[in-house]
């Protein structure tokens, strides 16, 4: 049986005065069909997963907001995380409910806030990797040919001679680098990114949690002894304030063995700034590309977002602006990285 877990909690930083803590970047469109980026990563899979084998993990203050956003996911699967602990606790939690439905099951593992160009081909890839999956105990990965030294994924230096069913083994597996050491991976072309989309048994990643994250384990399967219970929600609130907040990628992806990798060409895009954004959507004659009530007049090369107020922008290029009803970011292009760092003072300052 084939199922999704789609992973919708994170508060996409990078997208500040558009994505906040109320409403981050799975549930925003970026993109000019209008559709948000949580809608596109469901109907993205439909051709190989039936809805009601959908799940969305999300924290408790986004659930709301996916029933909302997607309409079509029966809310069983909806799964609330009390408080956030990282995508490991999240994807165990994941598994946890869909061997309550189904023994054993494939579970594709998904970001909800990355775009996909080539659907067909992705569709392919994500057969192959369940094929994979479901040959015996492997952890398998989608990777993306690296084009520069981003230190904010993982890398996965795969083994060249080990091509079988369009994967390759994994020899080694290490979650966003230094600077210095994305570069060295790069110049080899022995490394993928990782895509940060996994496939696998429900048993094989439980399996791998009780190895790698034992006090996790014991947790999810007090968690799972509690679902359908009365006692879920109290004991579902007390198991994840006592789980240690680890990414999958740190947790059990730099330390398990069997780990296959494909490399998949479809149009990958994480989304990870605001650049992304003047890639994705069509840009006008001076490459701005602008959203909303926006007048431009010798202006080029600048991505704008209003809200309700109309912007005039004169003169400027390579800017970023973006206005909403509270907040406003001006920002040059070679500093988009930079956003997070408002957030940050932000916070000091609240
Ligand atoms: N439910 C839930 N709970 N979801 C979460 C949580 C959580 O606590 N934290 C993050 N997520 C979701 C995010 O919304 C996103 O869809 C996905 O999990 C991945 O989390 P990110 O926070 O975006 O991870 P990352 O970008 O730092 O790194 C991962 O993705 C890269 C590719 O985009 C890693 O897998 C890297 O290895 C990978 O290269
Ligand atoms: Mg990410």
């Amino acid at each position: 049986k084939k199922t999704a877990l789609i992973m919708a909690g994170g508060r996409g930083e990078r997208f500040w005065p558009k994505s906040r803590k109320d409403l981050p970047k799975q549930f925003l469109s970026l993109t000019d069909d209008g559709r948000t980026m949580i809608q596109h990563t469901v109907e993205r899979i439909l051709p190989i997963v039936e809805m009601e084998d959908i799940y969305i993990a999300t924290n408790k203050d986004y659930k709301a907001l996916v029933m909302k956003q997607l309409p079509g996911i029966p809310e069983e699967n909806i799964l609330c995380e009390p408080m956030s602990r990282n995508t490991a606790p999240c994807i165990g939690l994941g598994a946890v409910h869909i061997t309550k439905k189904y023994e054993d099951a494939t579970m594709m593992v998904l970001p909800s806030d990355h775009l996909i160009k080539y659907n067909s081909m992705f569709i392919a890839t994500l057969k192959d990797a369940c094929a994979i999956a479901e040959k015996g105990e492997n952890l398998v990965t989608i990777g993306i040919t690296p084009d520069y030294p981003e230190t904010g994924y993982g890398y996965i230096k795969f083994n060249s001679d080990s091509l079988e069913d369009h994967a390759y083994a994994v020899d080694r597996f290490v979650e966003k680098p230094s600077l210095e050491v994305a570069k060295e991976y790069l110049a080899t072309e022995e490394y993928l990114w990782n895509s940060g989309m996994f496939v696998w048994k429900t048993s094989t990643i439980l399996k791998n949690i009780e190895i790698y994250m034992p006090d996790t384990y014991k947790g999810l399967m007090t968690i799972r002894d509690s679902v359908g219970t009365s006692e879920e929600g109290s004991v579902l609130e007390k198991e994840f304030a006592a789980f240690e907040s680890e990414s999958i990628d740190y947790g059990i992806m730099e330390k398990a063995e069997n780990i296959y990798i494909l490399p998949g060409s479809f149009g990958w895009d994480d989304v990870g700034s605001w650049l992304a954004v003047g890639r994705i959507r069509k840009s006008n004659e001076y490459g701005n590309v602008v959203h909303g009530n926006i007048i431009t007049i010798d202006s080029s090369n600048c991505i704008i977002e209003g809200s309700k107020k109309l912007i005039a922008a004169v003169g400027i290029e390579d800017m970023i602006i973006v206005d909403t009803d509270d907040a406003t970011l001006i920002c040059s292009k070679d500093h988009a990285g930079d956003i997070k760092k408002v957030i940050e003072n932000l916070k000091i300052c609240n």
